[in-house]
């Protein structure tokens, strides 16, 4: 996963220029978001192996890092994370500074199939600085990570269909479901910040407590060609 998936969140745009498949975006709220979860589909990945597409979902602020576990295709997934060619590479992720330098963060790297659904945790600890992310495959947990940028005060969430370099597209449906994402307080106006960009389908945002915890049943991102 590369840099220009924080500039893609950061700056919450559904669509950002032609490398970027169509996006589910969130943000930014007027709480800070404190925890975000769901389970992940990825579908088939493209049979010419793409290099390289990232498909992930994100949570940031303007000035923080970008939260982003999801699955990688590049050239050779099996030289990356012992993937055969009809697999992805999933991962916890994390794109932001690290003791002063910019740098992309990966937790461990495990083949999944396109049809298996994947948990993914985000949770920020109780010392209020600490992000601990959580990929679960089957309930087993496969790759973990933790990052230091605190409450994403006015940040946002989104998906990222991201085609960098040598890729022409993701080829397959994703869909990501029983979405949650929890506030330090209640927005009850986050869902009018959502943007959806040509063909994503998703379920209403609920939320059963004014505004603070808000779900989302489901979100059906299309391919790209
Ligand atoms: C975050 O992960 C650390 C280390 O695994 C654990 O001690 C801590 O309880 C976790 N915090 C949360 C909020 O999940
Ligand atoms: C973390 O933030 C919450 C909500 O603002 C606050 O109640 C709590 O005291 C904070 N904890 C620490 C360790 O600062
Ligand atoms: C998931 O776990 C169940 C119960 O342990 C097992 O029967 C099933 O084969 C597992 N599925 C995958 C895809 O690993
Ligand atoms: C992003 O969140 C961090 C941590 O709470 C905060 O220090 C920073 O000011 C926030 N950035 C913006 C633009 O709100």
């Amino acid at each position: 996963m590369l840099s220009l998936s924080f500039a893609a969140l950061a700056l919450f745009v559904a669509v950002k220029a032609d490398s970027w498949g169509p996006a589910y975006s969130l943000g930014p709220t007027s709480s800070a978001i404190i925890e975000a979860s769901t389970t992940f589909t990825p579908g088939t990945p493209p049979t010419d192996a793409e290099d390289s597409l990232f498909l992930w979902i994100g949570i940031s602020n303007s000035t923080s890092g970008l939260i982003q576990a999801g699955v990688d295709q590049l050239a050779d997934n099996n030289a990356y994370c012992g993937a055969s060619s009809d697999q992805w590479c999933a991962m916890a992720s994390y794109f932001g500074v690290v003791d002063g330098a910019t740098t992309q963060l990966n937790g461990d790297m495990v083949p999944v199939d396109g049809d298996q659904a994947i948990g993914i945790h985000y949770k920020l600890a109780d010392d209020n600085l600490t992000w601990n992310q959580t990929v679960t495959l089957n309930g087993t947990v496969i790759s973990t990570l933790q990052s230091y940028d605190g409450p994403l005060l006015n940040g946002g969430f989104g998906t990222g269909t991201e085609c960098q370099s040598e890729c022409t597209g993701s080829t397959s449906v994703q869909t990501y479901t029983d979405t949650t994402i929890v506030l330090q307080s209640a927005d009850a106006d986050f869902s009018s910040t959502l943007s959806k960009g040509t063909g994503v389908v998703a379920s209403d945002m609920v939320t059963t407590d004014g505004g603070k915890t808000w779900t989302i049943a489901s979100i059906t991102i299309p391919a790209m060609v």
